[in-house]
């Protein structure tokens, strides 16, 4: 609700700055602001206090990134607002007829409506410009207050300050590393292979789950699609580098793939990706990998121990192959790209839910 009124003013001025005539229930919006302020009373003056500051963090913001994409964005929550405020003076009526019935001490019938701050759907009180974690803290247990935003992209998106580092997002059971300094920043970190050792096709989903590391075996892929499922456009993107104790964006590049496409894929078919940008001078031009998106290797042939991989199924070939299984330990090579690197190294996965700014 606070964020709607905020982007209802920032539409306002966006509008303005842009001489096109305003929706009309942004005109309405004073009196609907008016009104519930009015009805909520004390009980939501810091509620109001709090809006009052995100609109006018809003409208800086505005200022700032004012531009036809974000007057689109803006329009639909527009529609939204109009639901909430139906919805809010609903619960608003409920909630004073409730206090009627328990001031006359014996009323009884229905349990008093919770105000709607506190009301399960409207959810926990967040941070909008939250800071990492710091370095030496446990990030097992989420904090007081996660953040407003759902992912490292829309944490970029809000503006303010864009650290690297691990945050707790909201609607995420675990916390995630953000890359805010690489091919546009708002990267996801899925996936930290160290080493081959201790990866099969189950902790390939989810390892060390809480413990996001650029240098530790670390998955979170089993919630990629959590994030995926942010994608407003029709392709999101996946980034994977390989020998990643040399540097960062070594040894493998950026894809684009239809936003149906799942990070635990399991049939290997998900094929139809465009690499958009190549890190260092590899190819194709092995037999085993189909060059399509990773997929996790649950089948048990002989090709049990790539895990994650973009190998070509069922095919004798294991080339294209990101994470093997522990049978595989001492093998030396982690067969990645044929010629070079032929062993993967480091590998680091990431992930964000769109494909602007790339
Ligand atoms: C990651 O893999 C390396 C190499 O096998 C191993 O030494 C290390 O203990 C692993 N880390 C975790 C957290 O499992
Ligand atoms: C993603 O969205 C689809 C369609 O709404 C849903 O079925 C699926 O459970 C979601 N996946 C995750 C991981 O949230
Ligand atoms: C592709 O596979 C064929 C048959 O196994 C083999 O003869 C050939 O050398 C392979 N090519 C490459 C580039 O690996």
């Amino acid at each position: 609700m606070l964020l709607r009124s905020a982007a209802l003013l920032c539409l306002a001025s966006l509008a303005a700055a842009h001489s096109i005539p305003q929706p009309s229930a942004a005109a309405q919006q004073p009196s609907a602001a008016a009104q519930l302020s009015q009805l909520l009373g004390p009980v939501v003056e810091g509620a109001v206090s709090r809006a009052l500051a995100a609109e006018r963090a809003a409208q800086q913001q505005c200022a700032a990134d004012a531009g036809q994409r974000a007057l689109v964005r803006l329009e639909e929550r527009l529609d939204q607002l109009g639901r909430e405020v139906a919805e809010m003076q609903g619960a608003l009526a409920a909630g004073r007829a409730a206090g009627t019935e328990r001031s006359g001490e014996d009323g009884g019938q229905q349990p008093p409506e919770t105000p709607p701050e506190e009301r399960p759907e409207s959810g926990p009180a967040c941070e909008r410009q939250p800071l990492p974690l710091p370095a030496d803290s446990s990030p097992h247990e989420p904090p007081e207050r996660r953040a407003c935003a759902r992912s490292c992209l829309q944490l970029r998106d809000q503006g303010g300050p864009q650290h690297d580092g691990v945050y707790w997002f909201t609607g995420m059971p675990v916390p995630v590393l953000c890359d805010f300094s690489h091919d546009g920043g708002g990267w996801t970190l899925l996936l930290t292979t160290i080493s081959q050792h201790g990866w099969d096709p189950f902790s390939v989903r989810a390892r060390n789950k809480n413990s996001p590391s650029l240098t530790e075996n670390h998955s979170i892929l089993e919630y990629g699609d959590v994030i995926r499922n942010l994608t407003e456009g029709g392709r999101f993107a996946y980034r994977i580098e390989a020998k990643a104790e040399q540097g960062r964006q070594r040894w493998g590049g950026i894809w684009f793939a239809p936003r149906h496409y799942s990070f635990v894929d399991e049939t290997g078919a998900q094929t139809d990706v465009s690499l958009v940008r190549r890190f260092d001078d590899w190819d194709y031009k092995d037999n085993g990998s189909n060059g399509g998106m990773p997929w996790i290797n649950t089948r048990g042939n002989h090709a049990m121990f790539p895990v994650l991989t973009t190998t070509t199924p069922d095919s004798k070939d294991w080339w294209g192959t990101l994470v093997t299984h522990v049978s595989h330990e001492n093998e030396p090579r982690r067969p990645w790209i044929s010629t070079n690197p032929r062993s993967s190294g480091t590998v680091l996965y990431w992930m964000k839910e769109n494909i602007n700014n790339v």
